[in-house]
């Protein structure tokens, strides 16, 4: 639990989010001294510290309390929800907002030279990911036997380097994919940044500050629009 008087929020370090995540903290005013080595950030105006990690932890660290709020992409939000969930693991937050960033797609994607492909030619293929339980959740959905390669980075390279036949990576420009010769398939969910919150956060003075920032989040995303 995060004991600290101060409102703690995680954000991404370094990667797609980051950037959008620090202009939306200080659109809603909170000042920030984000020195490039600092894991946390104290802010000089109000009680909040920005704790800023890999993406792939911040749900672990709101659902456990570690941190009161986290910006994240739904994406890796759904995957931490239910790997907890199959092992046991408390795994519930509240989502706040839907946030207008961080647009992504999960999607299935194989080696271009084999062409367009149907569902069926999946069936006992190696499928690479960093998503293995939303995929293995698609593919008992759809019937598919495949085995799932787990791999925690450069997932694009998989097929080339002969660890899987396809893969179910996010796409958000495309880029990747066409750079490693990659066609795109089936989408297997769409993915936005969101605002999330310790499920059991109840200290009154954290929450009056929630409170407090809610509004000025809804005025920055109608602003927008
Ligand atoms: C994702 C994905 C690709 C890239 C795709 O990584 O793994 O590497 O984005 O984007 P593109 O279609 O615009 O080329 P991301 O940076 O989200 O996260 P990661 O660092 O956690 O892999
Ligand atoms: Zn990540
Ligand atoms: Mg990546």
């Amino acid at each position: 639990m995060n004991t600290s008087t101060r409102l703690r929020i995680a954000i991404q370090k370094s990667g797609r989010l980051s950037k959008d995540c620090q202009s939306l903290l200080k659109q809603l005013g909170i000042k920030l001294n984000l020195r490039e080595q600092r894991l946390i950030a104290h802010s000089t105006n109000m009680p909040i510290d920005v704790l800023r990690v890999r993406d792939d932890d911040i749900p672990g660290l709101v659902m456990d309390g570690v941190c009161d709020l986290g910006i994240v992409g739904e994406n890796v939000l759904v995957e931490t929800q239910a790997e907890r969930e199959r092992v046991g693991q408390p795994n519930a937050v509240e989502k706040l907002s839907k946030l207008d960033f961080g647009y992504c797609r999960l999607a299935l994607a194989w080696p271009q030279e084999l062409g367009q492909q149907s569902k069926d030619w999946f069936k006992g293929k190696r499928i690479a990911t960093t998503y293995p339980e939303i995929l293995k959740q698609y593919l008992a959905a759809e019937n598919i036997d495949a085995s799932v390669v787990m791999l925690t980075g450069s997932v694009e390279v998989a097929p080339r380097a002969g660890l899987a036949d396809a893969i179910c990576d996010l796409v958000s420009t495309g880029a990747t994919l066409e750079a490693n010769g990659l066609m795109q398939g089936e989408t297997i969910l769409e993915s936005n940044a969101c605002l999330i919150q310790n499920a059991n956060l109840n200290d009154d003075a954290k929450l009056s500050l929630i409170n407090k920032l809610l509004p000025r989040l809804k005025g920055v995303k109608q602003a927008k629009e």
